[in-house]
């Protein structure tokens, strides 16, 4: 691959770290994390080998949705840093090789945005059609059926223009109006402007959403159930999801590729088939990148795991980036979802995150095994599941400060100062004692990303299911042969394995010998071209 080539594809393989920047490092002592803190620990993203990091809302914002609520596109929240820190961080970070992604909200701004204090100062406001505003029904009340984030009526009254406004998420979050070409244009501009400052690209908030149906219909019962079923009941067809949003992309995407490097887009793409992700990758013309929720949502098992992985490789259009990601700031994270905290199973979570074809998206704290912690109801900070209302449940439990080192701060602030969160209690789940520990989950952590640049390159883009899952799950990827074991027993593979480069448990046999997998243990083997790897079906147990 020529150097050009590589270098507008640095995602495809990548791995990406979600980092949540208030609960990161603080270095102010206000007890919120900050970017001066990325700063300061940059060394510990370059030391576990990641391409590049994702930073959660950066933006100034009242904080009703923790930055989810933008006040202004252009600047840096004043409890977060400066402009002149981000971009000292996107140079610091730029020389070691670190790109830089913010997060951009394109389906809603917060209502103390300027836009919606114009716009909502009467009805022939300039910026009016910036959001989205109806009139009652006819007959009086709510102008259609559709709900918010927190199963309360998505339309707000407005007394001063006596119209309601739309808000799919908090009343403080108004939806922006996409049908609006105005609208575009601010978005490009701000686009650019961040381009301009050398960020690597966008996490982009609520994927799925920014245009609502024209004549606002009501939303239709669910009929699905699962985690990314309509929530309240309501199929989110009219208020979500309208096919115009791609549109949107493609045009990004123009803007993107003009860059060079080109600029990364990846979506928060809130869908549960498929088919709908594959959409948004457009004709390899839409997002460069879309998380998968599906398989997020996904149980541990081999069956339910590679059925997902399969099944997204199929849909995606030739050519696609997948990724893979089992944790963020909504869903919680996978060391509780998926392992119960059961340390095995986490490390089988990570080495099945490092070994699948595409690019994997890590969680700060994955690298260690955090796990969610139970904030007590008076220290929650997320309004939108404080009424205990919406599904997700309290979204705090994974945005706890960053447990650094054993101390009572956890290293995260100084000591006597009161973090935003609580910090999690298990203090021996923490970075300076994994880092020393070489069996730890953090050195198995970096151990599977330093394999997977080594063997691969990183640019992971096959995938063979090497027999029908049983309890195992065995495939092969970037020339290697991965073998997990989920289950509570061991598995002998009695297929000779090819030399094994790295297992999450028990001793690596040589080459050539037979193989027993612990309970809940996995392996990543070099395919010898000379030697088949037998399928599993010859193991016992399974069948
Ligand atoms: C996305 C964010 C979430 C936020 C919501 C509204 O889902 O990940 O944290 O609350 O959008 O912006």
């Amino acid at each position: 691959m020529g150097k050009t080539e590589a270098a507008s594809t640095w995602w495809h393989g990548a791995v990406l770290y979600q980092l949540y920047v208030r609960s990161w490092l603080d270095t102010d002592g206000d007890g919120h994390g900050d970017l001066r803190g990325i700063v300061g620990a940059l060394d510990h993203l370059s030391w576990l080998g990641v391409d590049g990091i994702w930073l959660s809302p950066t933006m100034p914002s009242p904080d009703q949705d923790w930055g989810y609520d933008v006040s202004d596109y252009t600047g840096v929240h004043p409890e977060l840093g400066t402009l002149d820190d981000l971009d000292a961080l996107i140079d610091t970070a730029g020389r070691r090789g670190l790109r830089v992604l913010l997060d951009l909200v394109p389906n809603h701004t917060s209502s103390a945005h300027p836009w919606f204090v114009e716009a909502s100062s009467g009805r022939d406001s300039a910026y009016r059609d910036y959001y989205v505003w109806a009139d009652p029904a006819p007959g009086g009340g709510l102008p259609n059926n559709w709900l918010d984030a927190t199963g309360q009526p998505a339309w707000e009254w407005d007394e001063r223009s006596g119209q309601y406004y739309l808000h799919n998420f908090l009343v403080g979050q108004p939806d922006l109006n996409w049908w609006l070409p105005a609208v575009h244009e601010e978005f490009r501009q701000i686009l650019e402007f961040w381009f301009d400052r050398g960020v690597a690209g966008f996490r982009i908030d609520v994927a799925q959403g920014l245009y609502k149906d024209a004549l606002l219909r009501d939303n239709p019962p669910e009929t699905d159930t699962g985690p990314l079923a309509g929530r309240f009941g309501l199929r989110p067809v009219y208020n979500a999801n309208r096919p115009e949003k791609h549109e949107v992309f493609r045009d990004w995407r123009r803007i993107a590729e003009r860059r060079s490097p080109p600029r990364l887009l990846l979506g928060e793409t809130w869908v549960g088939d498929l088919g709908g992700l594959a959409v948004f990758y457009g004709d390899n013309d839409g997002l460069q990148l879309a998380f998968n929720f599906p398989f997020v949502f996904a149980d541990f098992t081999a069956a339910a795991l590679s059925s997902v992985v399969g099944r997204t490789l199929a849909s995606l259009p030739a050519g696609a980036c997948p990724v893979w990601t089992a944790s963020n700031h909504d869903v919680g994270r996978f060391a509780t979802r998926w392992c119960r905290g059961d340390e095995r199973k986490v490390r089988l979570a990570l080495l099945i995150l490092a070994t699948l074809p595409g690019t994997a998206v890590l969680y700060y704290g994955d690298e260690i095994g955090m796990t969610d912690v139970a904030v007590p109801a008076g220290l929650q900070r997320d309004a939108m599941t404080l009424g205990g209302q919406n599904p997700q449940g309290n979204r705090d439990r994974a945005r706890t400060p960053m447990q650094w080192d054993g101390s009572p701060s956890g290293g995260f602030t100084a000591d006597g100062v009161t973090p935003w969160l609580p910090l999690g209690a298990n203090a021996a789940c923490n970075v300076a004692d994994q880092r020393q520990d070489p069996r730890s989950i953090l050195s198995l952590c970096r151990s599977l990303i330093a394999l997977r640049r080594a063997e691969t390159g990183g640019h992971i883009a096959d995938y063979e299911l090497l027999a029908e899952p049983g309890d195992q799950w065995a495939y092969r990827s970037g020339g290697q042969a991965v073998v997990a074991n989920l289950s509570d027993h061991s598995a002998a593979v009695s297929c000779r394995v090819g030399e094994v480069l790295l297992a999450t448990a028990g001793q690596i046999p040589a080459a050539g010998e037979a193989l027993t997998l612990e309970p809940w243990a996995g392996i990543i083997a070099r395919q010898a071209g000379t030697l088949p790897f037998t399928p599993p079906a010859a193991w016992p147990g399974a069948g």
